[in-house]
């Protein structure tokens, strides 16, 4: 699929319809497969006319221009934004938008898609997140809040276990443990708030109850108003067959998720969704963005587990390929307060996306490996999203623990599956890995909802 075949005309019209069609320049902060997702859909919009990615990887550069700035260097990026008349910059991941990117840039009336700094402190911030939650009695993990060490300790020794620890800040992904036993619990406090293993991410903690369930991530863009929920998806966290493994960003997904149906989306928009923008109002919180509730459907209902402020990673990946509506306009509408008046329509065939990573993550890994086979891979239902990659000396060589992610579309989940694998089966590089079990949950069941 080129950017061409499948530009929407119609995008166009309706732009014009509303008198605002002057072809814009995006920027895409970031550098993952999420990243390059994001480019590839803004890059088939009409009204887009170059993209950039800062600071990228070989995929995105493909698709448009790599500026060798980092994701939390503002100046340089609000000077790029200037300088080159960008029309709009997406934030893709947490960090920038936790330190106050989007401040940053509404501050200089630059247009930025994203949640300010007090709106991302639903992620910055997990004890935030779970005190607005109780307020608004929204479904999620019974937690207790520490500040002190002892105090940690003692409630571990009347807990059962296995319970769950969280650091309250971000901590690149490692900052929830599941501990089996009160050694292992404490063994986490201490990681977190003596040894500090996480920064002042660990200062605080929450200890909380451990759910049993299966996982469901969701996509809602939000205008602060107003929110539209984009299709479902699920993750696959551990990096082995069959959920084993250590935890890692993410090691596949596929979309829709096969634990969301209509009903529960009804009782999610209402428990969850209106309430958390309602808490948020109230407490002087404009949220505008990408936002993203992790959830666990229990025997019980949905429990939200997190809330994420920015699309994940490698969700996006499964999603986007789905959507047939051009993404600009939603993501103009969510920063216009006008996401009332838009409609989403999606390709109702699945996604299933494999990440294929370095040998050794999300452990000790080595880079530089030179990548082949990336063309003969490619097709028509195909598209292979690149995280860590580089070029070097006209090669494309790894550059990261997740490497690639690659989706495919099918009729059905087996289908895509099958897609998937048999192009996941023409690229190497040197120790590559990935599970070979992305999606097979989803295949005896009968998808419903989007
Ligand atoms: P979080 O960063 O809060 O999403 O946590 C990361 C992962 O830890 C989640 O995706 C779940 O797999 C797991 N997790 C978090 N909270 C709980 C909980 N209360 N019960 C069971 N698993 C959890
Ligand atoms: N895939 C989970 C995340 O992006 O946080």
């Amino acid at each position: 699929m080129t950017a061409q075949e499948s530009r929407p005309t119609k995008t166009c019209f309706e732009l014009l319809s509303r008198g605002r069609f002057v072809p814009v320049k995006i920027l895409v902060v970031g550098s993952g497969g999420r990243e390059h997702a994001l480019a590839w859909k803004l890059k088939q919009s009409a009204a887009v006319d170059r993209i950039f990615c800062a600071p990228g990887n070989a995929g995105t550069a493909e698709i448009g221009e790599n500026v060798d700035i980092k994701a939390t260097d503002f100046s340089a990026l609000t000077r790029f934004t200037r300088e080159n008349r960008i029309g709009l910059t997406v934030i893709g991941p947490d960090d920038p938008l936790a330190a106050g990117i989007v401040d940053i840039f509404q501050e200089e009336g630059l247009r930025v898609f994203g949640p300010t700094k007090s709106a991302a402190r639903l992620e910055s911030s997990k004890i935030f997140a779970k005190e607005l939650m109780r307020a608004k009695r929204i479904p999620t993990a019974r937690a207790a809040i520490f500040e002190k060490q002892e105090a940690a300790f003692a409630f571990l020794k009347e807990s059962h276990f296995p319970i769950v620890i969280k650091a309250d800040g971000l901590a690149l992904g490692k900052g929830v443990i599941v501990a089996r036993n009160i050694q292992e619990g404490q063994v986490a406090v201490e990681a977190m708030m003596s040894e500090r293993r996480f920064g002042e991410a660990g200062r605080r903690l929450l200890i909380e109850e451990c759910l049993a369930g299966s996982e469901c991530s969701l996509h809602a863009l939000v205008d602060g108003k107003h929110f539209r929920m984009l299709a479902s998806a699920r993750d696959h966290k551990r990096a082995f067959d069959g959920d084993t493994g250590p935890n890692t960003g993410g090691m596949g997904a596929f979309s829709p998720a096969n634990n969301f149906g209509d009903e529960l989306s009804g009782q999610f928009d209402r428990e969850v969704m209106q309430p958390l923008l309602d808490g948020l109002r109230e407490g002087g919180v404009t949220y505008r963005g990408l936002l993203f509730p992790g959830l666990m459907i229990t025997a019980d209902g949905p429990r939200v587990l997190e809330f994420n402020c920015r699309f994940g990673d490698p969700e996006t990946q499964a999603i986007l390929p789905r959507l047939k509506s051009d993404l600009l306009p939603l993501l103009e509408a969510a920063i216009d307060g006008t996401l009332d008046g838009v409609t989403i329509e999606w390709d109702a065939q699945p996604a299933v996306t494999v990440v294929m990573a370095s040998g050794g993550y999300p452990e000790k890994y080595e880079v530089g490996k030179p990548i082949s086979g990336l063309e003969t891979a490619a097709s028509e239902e195909v598209q292979i999203f690149h995280a860590g990659t580089r070029r070097e000396n006209g090669a494309i060589v790894t550059s990261g623990g997740r490497v690639l992610a690659v989706t495919a579309l099918g009729e059905t989940v087996a289908a895509a599956r099958t897609c998937a694998y048999e192009a996941v089966s023409k690229i190497h590089f040197e120790g590559c890995h990935y599970r070979r079990d992305i999606a097979q949950s989803a295949l005896s069941v009968n998808l419903g909802g989007h």
